[in-house]
C-alpha cells in the first residue's frame, strides 16, 4: 500500500466519529492541574513533558494548550515528536530527551530542536558538525547523578562542562539530570542525586561563567522534593492528574484529565456452565448477564486484565470475565440485563463511582505510565471544555 493511502487509512480510523470506544480529554482539568503545580513550585518556569503522545492524551492538541497557557518549554522523547510539534506550528523551545545518535543531529538542527548532549563523543561530533554548517546547537548537558541511563557520570562532569564551554558552536541552554526514586519521599537516593548534581553544576560558577538553566525535577521531584525544583521543572504524568505510583501520597488535588469511554455492543444471558472467550478461562456458575465491550488489547487495553479488571456500567463495577481479545472483552453484569448502546466507563467516573489509571495499573501489576502510553492511535481523542 502506498504511504499516502496508509496515512489516509490511519486518519480515517483515528478521527472516526463512529467508534463507540474513544478517549475524552478535559482541557479545563489540564489547565487547573497546571495551575496547582505552578502554585506548588512558587511559579517557577515549567517544561511540560509530552512524551509518548502526551502520555496518551494527544501530542499536538495538548502542546497547543500549554503554549497558550504560557509554559516555558516542552519536552519530548524523540526527534520525530519534536518535528510533529514544529510542523503543527509550535514555536516554544522543544527539548528532545532520548538518547540521540549522531545521524539524528542534522534533523534536530533543521527543526530548531534542543537536545541532550550525553557524552564527550557526542559533544565533539556536534561541535564538528555545527562548525562545517556554521550553525549553533542549543544543547542541555546531561549529567548522570545516579539514574544510570544516559549522560556523563557526575565524577567526570567537570571536564565535560569545561569542554562544552570551550566549544565555539555549542550554545549551552541547560544542564540537567534525572531522578531515579523521586516518587518515594522517604528515599534518601533523591537527596544524594540532588547533592551530586549541584556539586557538578557548581563548576560554572567556579569557572566564572553564567550557569545555564539547571533542571532535575520530574513529577516525583516536583511533588516531594522542593530542593530539586531549581531553575525549571520537568513534570510529565502529574500534568495529566495521575500520580507516578498507585501508592504515592496525594499532596495536590490533581484531577485526571482523561476518560476512556465505550458502549455495550452486545448483550446476552447465559446459562450455568457457559464459558467465555479464548481459552475458556471463565465459566458461569449461575445464569448470568454478559455484556461485550468493543475495546481490546489492539487499542492498548492490557490483556493482563483478563479475569481481573473492571468497568463501570450504570454506576456499578462490572468484572471482566474471560480473556481480553484484540478488539473486545466481556463483563459480568450478574442479574442485570443491559441494552446495546449503554455507556461504559473504562477509565473515569460514572454516577459518583470511578476507576482510576492508578487502580488499573495495580490490577495490571504495572505503573500508571504504561497504562496511559499504551492507549494507542486507534482510539479517537475528543477534547472538551
Ligand atoms: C528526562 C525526563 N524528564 C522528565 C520526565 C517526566 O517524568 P514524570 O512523568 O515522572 O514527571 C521524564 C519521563 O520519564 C524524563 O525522561
Amino acid at each position: 500500500m502506498k504511504l499516502v493511502s496508509k496515512l489516509l487509512l490511519h486518519l480515517n480510523i483515528s478521527s472516526s466519529k463512529m467508534r463507540p470506544s474513544f478517549i475524552e480529554v478535559d482541557l479545563n482539568i489540564l489547565q487547573q492541574n497546571l495551575m496547582l503545580i505552578r502554585e506548588h513550585i512558587d511559579n517557577r518556569p515549567v517544561m511540560a513533558v509530552l512524551k509518548s503522545n502526551a502520555y496518551g492524551h494527544g501530542l499536538v492538541r495538548v502542546a497547543h494548550l500549554y503554549e497558550q497557557l504560557g509554559v516555558n518549554s516542552l519536552g519530548v522523547a524523540l526527534p520525530e515528536e519534536g518535528i510533529i510539534l514544529r510542523k503543527s506550528g509550535i514555536s516554544l523551545p522543544i527539548l528532545v530527551f532520548g538518547g540521540i545518535l549522531k545521524e539524528q543531529i542534522p534533523e534536530l538542527m533543521e527543526w530548531d530542536l534542543e537536545f541532550f548532549v550525553l557524552s564527550f563523543e557526542m559533544l565533539n561530533y556536534t561541535e564538528k558538525f555545527c562548525k562545517t554548517q556554521n550553525q549553533f546547537a542549543k544543547v542541555h548537558l546531561k549529567i548522570d547523578s545516579g539514574m544510570g541511563r544516559i549522560g556523563v557520570i557526575a565524577e567526570n562532569s567537570k571536564s565535560f562542562i569545561a569542554s562544552a564551554l570551550d566549544s565555539d558552536h555549542i550554545n549551552i541552554k541547560g544542564v540537567c539530570s534525572h531522578l531515579a526514586c523521586a516518587d518515594d519521599p522517604e528515599d534518601p537516593m533523591t537527596h544524594e542525586q540532588i547533592d551530586r548534581f549541584l556539586e557538578a553544576v557548581s563548576v560554572f560558577e567556579k569557572l566564572g561563567v553564567n550557569t545555564p538553566l539547571r533542571h532535575i525535577a520530574n513529577s516525583g521531584g516536583v511533588l516531594y522534593f522542593p530542593q530539586s525544583h531549581l531553575d525549571i521543572v520537568r513534570p510529565g504524568i502529574i500534568l495529566f492528574g495521575v500520580y507516578p505510583e498507585p501508592a504515592c501520597r496525594r499532596i495536590l488535588e490533581l484531577k485526571p484529565a482523561l476518560t476512556l469511554k465505550s458502549k455495550v455492543s452486545f448483550h446476552k444471558s447465559i446459562p450455568p456452565g457457559f464459558s467465555i472467550s479464548y481459552g475458556a478461562t471463565w465459566t458461569s456458575k449461575n445464569t448470568s448477564e454478559i455484556s461485550t465491550i468493543p475495546l481490546g488489547y489492539g487499542d492498548g487495553y492490557p490483556r493482563y486484565l483478563s479475569n481481573r479488571g473492571e468497568v463501570l456500567i450504570n454506576g456499578k463495577r462490572r468484572p471482566i470475565v474471560g480473556k481480553v481479545c484484540m478488539d473486545q472483552f466481556m463483563v459480568n453484569c450478574k442479574y442485570e440485563n443491559q441494552k446495546a448502546g449503554e455507556e461504559v466507563i473504562v477509565i473515569g467516573e460514572q454516577c459518583g463511582q470511578s476507576i482510576t489509571v492508578e487502580e488499573i495499573a495495580k490490577w495490571a501489576e504495572t505503573i500508571p505510565y504504561e497504562i496511559l502510553t499504551n492507549l494507542n492511535e486507534r482510539l479517537p481523542r475528543n477534547y472538551i471544555n
